[in-house]
């Protein structure tokens, strides 16, 4: 039987066990550019099976947060450089969660001071993070947005492929499509927030036309066995909502299974809340969703998240409901969440207060085991 702590190989990653750490917004990153704290932050979670980084935007129109690194600047990629050294060093295999954030943003955020941009021009009820000329942080609500005339997609598709070249040459194992929680290309993919009436909008054909020609383009650029992708087909995360998920997210895994891509990560339920959360008139069938992945030849590793512990997750491999599980706030708080699963050793508690922005307290001095 087939165990958590079992090695796997997705794509062209080898896996040294079967837990993943899963993408973690911070906000410790001044100036968009990945710094000494951050280097350490990384390089103390090694030993997970695989880290995958805090959403990094791909260019400045997809920054929503302030300091948030991105992957768009020649200081940004020399410092996450830095990051890929640390944790290869430690033997341990890093991807890049590649982010366009969409309408989840804010004037003072984008180049120019202009609009966010989306699929239509639908403004969230949702809040961002900004700096405010004194330097303090603050909560604001996000912006309008302007709908993307269908002659600025090229552009945004060349954008992903800049970055994923960026990232594989500052050193990262792959990338992760950040494709869930409400962002870019959620925005596109789900009802809610896509009311266009050209090729990207309207029937579940169209709306996923965005996603699959986002991963068309990174897969050929760095390759789809260093390719995954996070969707999050019920979340209401970031004012995300879809009147029928299922089929629709069916249709992209379908399309999805084309690519030999390295992993598919599902986080069930809402992001960080309840796992039976529910969109549309039935509850979400996540076993379902696989087996049509797995029926159209669909080979990449299947991730799950939210909400895991060990006994879960464990539970979760040994079935084969799940290749991979990723874990966030359990990794926040133990940097070697891996060695306390193996040794059911206890764990630390994450502290709330000190997810988002500050510097080492919360982020790089939760103790490790003696
Ligand atoms: C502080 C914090 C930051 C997060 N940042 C991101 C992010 O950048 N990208 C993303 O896809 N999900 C992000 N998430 C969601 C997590 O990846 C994960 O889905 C969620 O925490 C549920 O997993 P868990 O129960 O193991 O924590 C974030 C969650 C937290 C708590």
């Amino acid at each position: 039987m087939t165990s958590l702590f079992d090695p796997i190989k997705i794509g062209d990653i080898a896996m040294t066990s079967r837990i993943a750490m899963a993408p973690l917004t911070r906000n410790r990153s001044p100036g968009a550019v990945p710094n000494t704290l951050n280097v350490a932050y990384y390089q103390q979670r090694a030993s997970a099976g695989l880290l995958i980084t805090e959403g990094t935007p791909i260019t400045q129109q997809g920054q929503g947060y302030a300091q948030v690194p991105g992957l768009y600047t020649r200081q940004a990629l020399d410092g996450w450089k830095n990051v890929t050294d640390a944790v290869h060093s430690e033997g341990g295999k890093i991807v890049a969660q590649i982010w366009h954030v969409g309408r989840i943003s804010h004037t003072s955020l984008q180049p120019g001071g202009g609009q966010p941009v989306a699929p239509s021009a639908i403004t969230a009820k949702s809040k961002t993070y900004i700096i405010n000329d004194d330097g303090t942080g603050t909560f604001a609500d996000t912006s309008e947005p302007r709908a993307l005339d269908i002659s600025e997609i090229p552009g945004i598709l060349e954008d992903y492929r800049k970055a994923a070249r960026g990232a594989v040459d500052a050193g990262f194992d792959g990338v992760e499509i950040h494709a869930a929680n409400g962002y870019l290309i959620d925005q596109f993919l789900r009802s809610g927030t896509n009311t266009r009436t050209d090729a990207y909008g309207g029937s579940i054909e169209n709306r996923v036309r965005f996603a699959v020609e986002v991963v068309k383009t990174v897969a050929d650029e760095i390759g789809a066995g260093r390719t995954g992708i996070r969707i999050s087909p019920v979340t209401p995360a970031n004012d995300a909502s879809d009147a029928d998920p299922q089929p629709l997210f069916t249709l992209l895994v379908e399309k999805l299974a084309a690519f030999k891509l390295a992993f598919i990560h599902v986080v069930e339920g809402a992001t960080g809340g309840a796992r039976d959360f529910q969109q549309g008139e039935k509850p979400f069938d996540w076993d379902a969703l696989r087996r049509s992945y797995r029926a159209a030849g669909g080979t990449a590793a299947w991730m799950v998240n939210n909400g895991y512990d060990l006994a879960m997750a464990s539970a979760a491999i040994e079935s084969g409901r799940a290749d991979i599980v990723a874990f966030g706030r359990p990794f926040i708080a133990n940097p070697d969440l891996v060695r306390r699963f193996k040794e059911d050793a206890p764990l630390n508690e994450p502290d709330k207060n000190t997810f988002y922005g500050g510097g080492a307290v919360g982020y790089t001095d939760y103790p490790a085991l003696a």
